[in-house]
């Protein structure tokens, strides 16, 4: 008989609600992790009284009301609403793109003249967008593509829009009303006191051991439960074997104001190349923080190495199907369950995360949990 029923490697989202769920059913868990701190990428270090969302910014969206209970059972949402502005060498226009931000772009007042205006402007591609420029100049034509996504994407990816895959702009919605709600989910906001809440209340009375990293000895901590949930990278759990899975980091630079409201919005984006960061983020406005000070965080796009955070995983025809080698070892085990953005090598919302956490506990625990 082990120890725990159940080792949860990572205590992130997923980590977080697999756990708690877990022990919800009578299962003795332990989580590891090997920060020095809770929550994963949801993590927010308090600085100045003002929750600082450490690894970029996080709003909670979702259409799913299930899911809204569900983190609402735990701690409380603001009506917190994302509506970035972008500034393009000092021009400030509304995200996402919208009747505002025509008129700040054209001077047009009706749906009617900014469809106008954008089809004129719209360059017919004979044939399949072979790269971002195309792609986005056959969706929205020139200006838009100029002044709000060129340097932004080329900044995000390090790479000329002529020599990015197309496919990285699917869509790009475009909204002909006078709305700055940059998501169209029917639920959204933040935790009230902050994320570290969530994760604090899903973590409630189970065992967590941080500064605690899987690799370093991983036949003791495998040894110690009957069931591993692993969330850490998954090229790293089978020794790279296959090679390296590849992803885009982020640097962030976080300074202290002495000052009320120094952006007047929580997210403002630098649409031109010149400027090295693309986002600049004031925390306090997340949560309508009224402190003496502020913090802005500067988000720096770099090129990801290992040993560095792992954050967009590249999802390009080579580490796609360097994944699915991966993945056809994971499905042969039989203790181990797999989960969360990095054993997944897939971007995903905090929402899908926690959906596919519950799907999990419920398809592992075949009973009929109710989550
Ligand atoms: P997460 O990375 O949070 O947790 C994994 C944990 O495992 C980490 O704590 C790590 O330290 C630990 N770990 C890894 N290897 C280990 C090892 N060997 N031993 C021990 N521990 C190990 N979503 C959204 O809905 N709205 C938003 O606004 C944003 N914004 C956003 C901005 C940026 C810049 C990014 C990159 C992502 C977002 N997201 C988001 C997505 C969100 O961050 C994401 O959905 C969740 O944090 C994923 O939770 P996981 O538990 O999967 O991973």
């Amino acid at each position: 008989q082990k120890e725990y029923d159940y080792l949860i490697i990572g205590s992130g989202l997923f980590g977080a609600v697999f756990a708690h769920e877990a022990t919800k059913l009578g299962k003795k868990c332990l989580v590891i992790d090997k920060r020095n701190h809770a929550g994963g990428n949801v993590y927010c270090k308090n600085i100045e009284g003002i929750n600082v969302h450490q690894y970029g910014a996080h709003i909670f969206h979702t259409n799913d009301k299930h899911i809204w209970d569900y983190v609402n059972s735990f701690v409380e949402f603001n009506r917190y609403t994302n509506s970035p502005i972008a500034n393009y060498k000092g021009e400030i226009f509304n995200l996402p793109f919208n009747m505002n931000t025509f008129y700040q772009l054209w001077g047009v007042r009706t749906p009617a003249e900014a469809k106008a205006k954008i089809s004129a402007q719209i360059n017919a591609v004979s044939g399949l967008a072979t790269n971002v420029e195309e792609q986005a100049l056959s969706l929205v034509g020139k200006d838009i593509y100029e002044k709000l996504i060129k340097g932004y994407t080329e900044k995000q990816w390090g790479r000329s829009a002529k020599d990015l895959p197309a496919f990285i702009i699917k869509r790009l919605p475009v909204r002909y009303t006078y709305d700055n709600n940059y998501f169209n989910d029917k639920y959204q906001g933040i935790p009230i006191g902050g994320y570290n809440k969530l994760i604090d209340a899903l973590l409630h009375n189970i065992e967590v051991k941080l500064d605690t990293d899987f690799f370093v000895d991983r036949d003791k901590w495998s040894s110690m439960a009957e069931h591993i949930v692993f969330t850490g990278n998954i090229d790293q759990f089978y020794d790279f074997r296959y090679g390296k899975l590849e992803y885009r980091s982020l640097r962030f630079e976080h300074q202290v104001y002495d000052e009320y409201n120094h952006q007047g919005n929580a997210v403002v984006n630098y649409t031109e190349r010149e400027i090295p960061y693309t986002r600049s983020i004031e925390h306090k406005h997340f949560e309508f923080g009224n402190q003496d000070k502020t913090v802005v965080t500067k988000e720096f796009p770099e090129e990801w190495k290992p040993g560095k955070e792992a954050y967009y995983p590249i999802n390009d025809q080579h580490n796609d199907q360097l994944f699915s080698q991966y993945k056809a070892l994971c499905e042969k085990e039989e203790r181990v369950i797999f989960g969360g953005r990095l054993a997944t090598y897939k971007y995903y919302d905090m929402h899908q995360i926690i959906a596919s956490a519950l799907t999990t506990v419920r398809k592992h625990f075949k009973e009929a949990v109710q989550v």
